[in-house]
């Protein structure tokens, strides 16, 4: 099939070299110029296992493109992937003004049949609101193209094997016809694909991440008890975890969550609550213990170094969050 990817960072470019290796014939667009000409010499920007050979593959092939320019990678694609940020906006809100550019940047070209896939984190009501932003922006005139929401649930460090084994490809669209085009771009793959309507599926991405946020936040908040009643968490990890009903992932107490988008889309997700009048005390909950165990970190830290940092080396281990 042919694939437009709308920004080439860590999930434009995780999606647009895997999809290229699966067969796709792809071309992927950013705004950074540099970027695009060093990733067109094969010179990955980012640390990921696999990625600089499929990136080399792919351009040998001819099957994977870099462009500068939205329009340049929308115009002959079936299927078009917007990858763009989805910051924090200052109220909590996902920031959508990345994605609404994106959008008018590529309703001029689209062609008639397209279906534009929101690959990009965005919240509930984001397909409803990229059809009315391409339809506005190509002054009525948009013939057929629908819009699907197809979140991404890599992990930064295994991109590559995250984008090509997925536990669950997440599919929705109202129109039936452009479900399967969605679903078809990874036919060649071995996972459940689950055909839902819009919302829940942006609904999915969020939950995701917030119970994932919640199981870090709990097991923090097990670990300062565990302190206070002289109680090991690594053993209680240890005995929770052979459980099947609550696992071993994510019950690893530490500094708390961060990265590029649990504290974010934990943000958003309450936003979206509180627009809506549900009052998520339990998210409220995981937020506040998360940033309190920032706060009890430096705390530690600085009783290790003897109650002040001046002058202290401190070194940290796990630089990716
Ligand atoms: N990073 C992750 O681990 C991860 C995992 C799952 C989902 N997501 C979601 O995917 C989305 C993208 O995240 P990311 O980490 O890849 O972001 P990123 O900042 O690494 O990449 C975004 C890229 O888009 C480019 N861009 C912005 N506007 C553009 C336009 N109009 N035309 C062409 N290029 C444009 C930027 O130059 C940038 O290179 C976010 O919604 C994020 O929440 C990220």
């Amino acid at each position: 099939m042919k694939v437009g990817v709308i920004g080439s960072g860590y999930v434009g470019l995780t999606s647009a070299a895997c999809l290229a290796h699966m067969g796709h014939d792809v071309v992927a667009a950013d705004l950074d110029p540099d970027r695009v000409a060093r990733l067109n010499k094969g010179d990955v920007p980012i640390l990921e296992e696999g990625l600089p050979r499929l990136v080399a593959e792919g351009l040998a092939s001819r099957r994977l493109r870099f462009v500068v320019g939205a329009p340049n990678a929308a115009r002959d694609a079936e299927l078009v992937l917007i990858c763009v940020a989805t910051p924090q906006g200052d109220d909590g809100s996902a920031d959508m003004s990345f994605v609404a550019a994106a959008a008018r940047e590529i309703a001029p070209v689209l062609r008639p049949g397209t279906v534009v896939i929101n690959k990009s984190t965005m919240p509930v009501g984001s397909t409803r609101f990229v059809h009315r932003v391409l339809h506005e922006a190509a002054g009525g005139q948009l013939d057929r193209v629908t819009v699907a929401s197809n979140p991404e649930f890599l992990r930064e460090g295994q991109a590559v094997r995250d984008f090509l084994n997925p536990d669950r490809i997440v599919v929705g669209c109202d129109d039936p016809e452009g479900a399967v085009k969605v679903s078809d771009l990874y036919r060649s793959m071995r996972a459940p694909v689950i055909v839902t309507d819009p919302a829940s599926a942006e609904m999915i991405k969020y939950a995701s991440n917030a119970f994932l946020a919640t199981k870090i936040s709990f097991i923090n908040a097990i670990a300062n008890l565990c302190e206070a009643v002289d109680a090991d968490v690594r053993e209680v990890a240890l005995g929770m975890g052979y459980d099947p009903r609550i696992g071993f992932q994510f019950l690893h107490p530490g500094p708390g969550y961060g990265g590029s988008c649990f504290p974010k889309d934990t943000a958003a997700l309450l936003h979206t609550a509180q627009r809506h009048g549900y009052d998520f005390a339990l998210l409220e909950g995981v937020i506040a213990v998360n940033e309190r165990q920032y706060d009890l970190t430096v705390d530690k830290l600085r009783s290790a170094v003897g109650g002040e940092f001046a002058g202290a080396v401190v070194g940290a281990w796990g630089l990716t969050f």
